[in-house]
């Protein structure tokens, strides 16, 4: 069932985004080489914490930690830990979510630690500009579909491929409601967007093929070939005059 917010509704997911926001922006500036995904892990619950909400992902599922820190190939997912020692040259997209006065925030930033190669900047860059040609034209009545089009199409041109195994979604009360937001698909096919629906657009884009491989730990999701992945991800509301960002 999708769920369209009121105005009042609406300003929860605000503040719920912009909590969102923060903790990204205090693990952009926290991260440096040598750290582990686990410190930030720590990181990022402490700060929740002590803004008073909750982080969504810890329990999910079973999911044992606060953040998703998922490093070059691995696309998402990946379980911080305090033997994933993050290096010089990597590229770690981090997916933080919370719960706050009961209304979820969620996104993704993929972090370019110390030197990072030409071609991974190149695909970090495409994966934020596949976010951007998703939600250019769309505003209340657009296609769902567009979405997809407009993602695949600007990671396509550029030589990279869209993952399938994974979709954006709508989000809420809960973190993952209706409708799913595939980073692929046709023009004008789909349900209609309408104000007041608040969904999560994240592109999880790979410098190889799209296809990837689920590891044994039941939750870490790696590219088939390898090569790298990025991924950024916003939650955003559909308004009377187009898009907002709540998390950014
Ligand atoms: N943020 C992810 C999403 O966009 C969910 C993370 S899975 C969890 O759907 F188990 F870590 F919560
Ligand atoms: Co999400």
């Amino acid at each position: 069932m999708i769920t369209i917010k009121t105005d009042a509704e609406l300003n929860c997911m605000r503040e719920s985004g912009r909590l969102t926001k923060n903790v990204l922006e205090l693990l952009g500036k926290s991260i440096r080489v040598g750290m582990t995904t686990k410190e930030l892990d720590k990181i990022a619950f402490d700060y929740i914490k002590s803004c008073g909400a909750t982080p969504s992902f810890l329990g999910y599922g079973g999911y044992p930690a606060s953040i998703c820190a998922s490093i070059d190939e691995m696309v998402v997912h990946g379980i911080p830990s305090d033997e994933t020692i993050i290096k010089d040259g990597q590229l770690v997209s981090i997916d933080v979510g919370v719960i706050y006065n009961g209304w979820h925030g969620d996104a993704a930033r993929t972090f370019m630690v110390g030197n990072v190669s030409e071609e991974k900047k190149r695909l970090v860059k495409v994966t934020e500009e596949c976010f951007f040609k998703a939600i250019e034209h769309l505003s209340d009545g657009s296609p769902l579909g567009n979405i997809g089009y407009n993602v695949q199409t600007h990671a396509e041109s550029n030589g990279y491929s869209v993952v399938r195994a994974l979709v954006g979604h709508g989000i809420g009360r809960e973190m993952h409601e209706d409708p799913s937001v595939p980073n692929y698909g046709k023009k004008g096919t789909g349900i209609r967007l309408k104000k007041g629906m608040t969904i999560a657009i994240e592109p999880m884009i790979n410098m190889g093929s799209y296809q990837v491989d689920f590891l044994r730990d039941g939750w870490s999701v790696v590219t088939r070939d390898r090569l790298p992945s990025a991924h950024y991800e916003n939650t955003v509301a559909i308004t009377d005059n187009g898009v907002e960002i709540l998390t950014l």
